[in-house]
């Protein structure tokens, strides 16, 4: 215990400070000097919904801590909805290999490491790759939702909102990106003068901007995410049979090349949690934990609206008993409105090769508690694996900040192979309700075929031909009751809430009649 850097007097302290008798999630055992393996490093299951970062550089970590996390998470009866960015996390759904030096090292630090497949679920945005399509209706996404991801001024916005309105009532459903643009070249045509002018408020020029940023937004590759069947957002609150919680790993290989596709599906999805989530406060466990991994993705180049809406979102969600852990390279690329509400932080490795990430290890250095660490030495001298730790404790307070060699996960570090995936998804009872992957191709030619013709599709105001056949083929569920309806998204932002709650709902759900 000489060997420092803690004295005996704090080691007794980080002792204390991990010792309650709550459920936790075992992250490790302190190192000092030597990893103690009487020394626990744990988080109450209770507090993970107050939020949490993994952070540190490439390579040091982060991603098997997460996997590490969800799988305790999940055993515990948590589902867990996890950004895969690089398939690294995929190895979950398949048992580890024990190695001696893996033995070894679980010894070390108290792990009883027993090989464990975690039940998986593989999603794909819109089906791009080999998972469950997940898809959300324009209609179902909602005007305001729209407008934040497609950067319109709030002029724009309401006239949106107005087009939205007159699908509505025209009996023009609005499915995917195509059907709206059609609905709006369809209002600046001739054809639809008349209409246009009865909506009052939409001016020509504004119905203009809207198209383009359609059309651009379509570019981006966001238009795949928009279609039918909506995914339920309840397939990502399963338990399995046995108790276990599901892991829902939505695979965005990608996503750097779509990043708007990627903002838009979590704008969307975390809007649609706080909307069908009951309030429960404080719970003994969470209903749903969300990791993003790489989430310096979601928030470069991010529109200011956008950050409120994930600011708000986190803020609020702690209370229908959802978990959000962000995992990024260093915790400036975490937005500080965003950062301020994580309650548990493990920070890997961080390297300060430039000026530039000197200042970001000093920003970082400088939010921690005090602790009897030199932290800008220890920050950039960790091993792979370990990391400096401090969570919320049982009763809400920080625990003392400890040097943490990190429990391996049971499943396999190296990625599930491509033919187990596919098992996998081929034998998971979602694929019948979301669609085949074939379906999906016949989308995208109706989508350009719309394109090519679009004034041509809805030239008649009333009678216009409806694309009905085409969603009965790749939605036989269409007639389920629609859970994001717009009746029911108004009717969701006028329910009594706080102050703050209000405004969220507002922004998301919107005041569209
Ligand atoms: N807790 C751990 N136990 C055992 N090996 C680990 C642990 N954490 C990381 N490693 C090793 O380090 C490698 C890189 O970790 P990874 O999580 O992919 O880093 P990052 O996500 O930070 O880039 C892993 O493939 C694994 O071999
Ligand atoms: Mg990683």
């Amino acid at each position: 215990m000489d060997a420092g850097p803690l004295s005996a007097e704090a080691v007794a302290a980080v002792r204390a400070g991990y010792a309650f008798d709550a459920p936790a999630i075992e992250m490790g055992a302190l190192v000092n000097g030597e990893a103690l393996a009487d020394v626990p490093v744990r988080i109450p299951i209770s507090m993970i919904n107050r939020h949490g970062l993994v952070a540190g550089a490439t390579g040091t970590g982060k991603t098997t801590t997460l996997q590490m996390f969800a799988e305790q998470l999940s055993a515990a009866g948590v589902p867990v909805f996890a950004a895969d960015v690089k398939g690294d996390l995929s190895g979950i759904a398949t048992p580890g290999e024990p190695s001696d030096r893996l033995r070894e090292r679980s010894r070390g630090i108290g792990q009883p490491w027993v090989s464990t497949a975690t039940p998986t679920e593989f999603f794909t945005l819109g089906g791009l790759g080999g998972g469950i399509p997940v898809r959300a209706s324009v209609a179902g996404f909602g005007p305001v939702l729209l407008a934040k991801v497609l950067g319109l001024n709030a002029t724009q916005e309401s006239s949106l909102a107005l087009v939205f309105h007159y699908a509505r009532a025209a009996a023009l459903p609005l499915i995917d990106l195509g059907d709206l643009r059609a609905v709006l070249t369809h209002l600046v045509s001739d054809a639809g003068k008349a209409e246009l002018a009865g909506l009052g408020g939409l001016s020509k020029a504004t119905a203009g901007v809207i198209l383009r940023e359609l059309i651009t937004f379509a570019d981006q590759g966001a238009d795949v995410f928009f279609g039918e069947p909506a995914i339920d957002t309840a397939d990502f609150l399963r338990v399995t049979a046995d108790g276990r919680g599901v892991v829902s790993l939505l695979e965005l290989p990608r996503v750097h090349d779509q990043p708007a596709l990627f903002s838009t599906f979590l704008m969307w999805l975390l809007a649609e949690l706080h909307r069908t989530l009951p309030e429960v406060g404080d719970v003994p466990a969470p209903k749903l934990v969300f990791f993003f991994d790489e989430a310096h993705l979601l928030f470069r180049d991010a529109s200011k609206d956008f950050l409120t809406v994930v600011t708000q979102t986190v803020r609020l969600i702690r209370s229908k008993g959802v978990g959000v852990f962000f995992v990024t390279q260093t915790p400036k690329d975490v937005p500080g409105d965003v950062l301020a509400q994580l309650g548990s932080r493990v920070q890997h490795q961080l390297r300060a090769h430039t000026p530039d990430d000197a200042r970001a290890l000093k920003a970082t250095v400088s939010t921690y508690p005090n602790s009897g660490y030199d932290l800008g030495d220890v920050l950039m001298t960790l091993p792979t694996g370990e990391a400096i730790v401090t969570v919320m404790n049982e009763r809400g307070a920080p625990s003392p900040v400890a040097w943490t060699r990190l429990r391996a996960p049971q499943g396999a570090m190296a990625p599930t192979p491509p033919e187990r995936i596919a098992a996998i998804v081929s034998s998971s009872t979602l694929r019948a309700r979301y669609g085949a992957i074939a379906r999906r191709e016949s989308a995208h030619d109706l989508l350009a075929a719309r394109t090519a013709a679009p004034a041509g599709a809805v030239t008649s105001d009333r009678g216009a031909p409806d694309p009905e056949p085409r969603r009965a083929r790749t939605a036989p569920d269409t007639d389920r009751p629609s859970s994001s309806s717009p009746e029911r998204r108004t009717a969701a932002g006028r329910t009594r809430r706080g102050s703050l709650a209000r405004l969220i709902v507002e922004k998301l759900f919107g005041r569209v009649g």
